[in-house]
């Protein structure tokens, strides 16, 4: 059964450690995630931008397939499965497919418009026993071979959001989605420390989870980050086992054409880094 993430961040903020959310794009990637979750004993959020859900048919078929894969492989750690940077209307087409978490992202708007938005998902998430994450200043990254840098959020517009009732809270620190730039700055610990100050026990929520060191992990959690998303580097890390896989010329040998075999270095490979990751955020048995 599918839960909300608002109870597993909560003990995660007062334990001082992090949930993953690892974004999901097909079964393999579904099934590999809640397989090292459970075998890790780790709560864990999967991730579904609206692009991925469009790639596996709609949100409805997104949802009952994950909701079907934790009865199938007899999962018992706690799975929240979330819209990732969601629009208003996105949002309620999750609610309707039966999501247990979404996540608006009002940035763009002019914040007046975040909060009237926010406001109605605050109201109908709390009806339906959902979890909301906001977000304010929005998180940069590589469109189109550009790449933005991150927004560093104002505290002030943080605590006006923070204020609405949102479960929890994406706040731009200069970090960005996707690898990050040789000149990178950073995350902005001053901000974040600032947002802190201001929205108390909230959970904070890091986008951008790839490449950033493990030590700047471990201090954002020491502020109060609690939920860490990752994208990236596990296509990263299903890329890279795929390419030395057939580079090998294994795809050729014997039935290893077969789409089972094929995939299969690749959904490993997404184990091996959704664990280190867990393990970094200090997620291993805390379900
Ligand atoms: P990365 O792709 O950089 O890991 O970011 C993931 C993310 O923040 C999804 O919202």
């Amino acid at each position: 059964m599918l839960v909300s993430a608002t109870e597993m961040l909560k003990k995660a903020v007062a334990g001082k450690y992090a949930v993953g959310q690892f974004n999901i794009n097909n079964l393999e990637w579904t099934k590999s995630i809640l397989a090292t979750a459970q075998e890790n004993n780790s709560p864990v959020i999967l991730g579904v931008s609206a692009g991925a859900g469009k790639y596996m048919t709609g949100f409805k078929t997104v949802s009952a397939m994950v909701q079907a894969m934790i009865e199938d492989m007899k999962i018992t750690v706690p799975v929240a499965l979330h819209l990732d940077h969601g629009t208003y209307e996105q949002c309620f087409d999750c609610i309707e497919a039966g999501f247990s978490s979404v996540m608006f992202d009002g940035s763009h708007y002019p914040i007046a418009e975040n909060i009237e938005k926010t406001t109605e998902l605050v109201r109908v998430t709390r009806e339906k026993g959902l979890s909301l994450e906001a977000e304010v200043g929005s998180i940069g990254g590589e469109e189109d071979g550009v790449i933005g840098a991150g927004e560093v959020a104002d505290p002030k517009e943080c605590k006006m959001i923070a204020d609405l009732g949102v479960d929890f809270l994406a706040a731009g620190i200069g970090n960005i989605h996707g690898k990050y730039p040789e000149n990178w700055k950073g995350l902005d610990f001053d901000a974040l420390a600032a947002i802190k100050e201001l929205t108390g026990d909230l959970p904070l929520v890091l986008h951008g989870g790839t490449g950033i060191p493990a030590e700047m992990i471990q201090k954002a959690i020491s502020l109060g980050v609690a939920k860490i998303n990752v994208n990236t580097e596990c296509q990263l890390y299903f890329q890279a086992a795929t390419r030395k896989y057939i580079e090998a010329g294994k795809d050729l040998e014997g039935k290893g054409f077969d789409p089972r075999k094929l995939l299969a270095p690749g959904c490993e490979a997404i184990k091996e880094i959704v664990k280190e990751k867990m393990e970094l955020f200090g997620s291993v048995n805390k379900a």
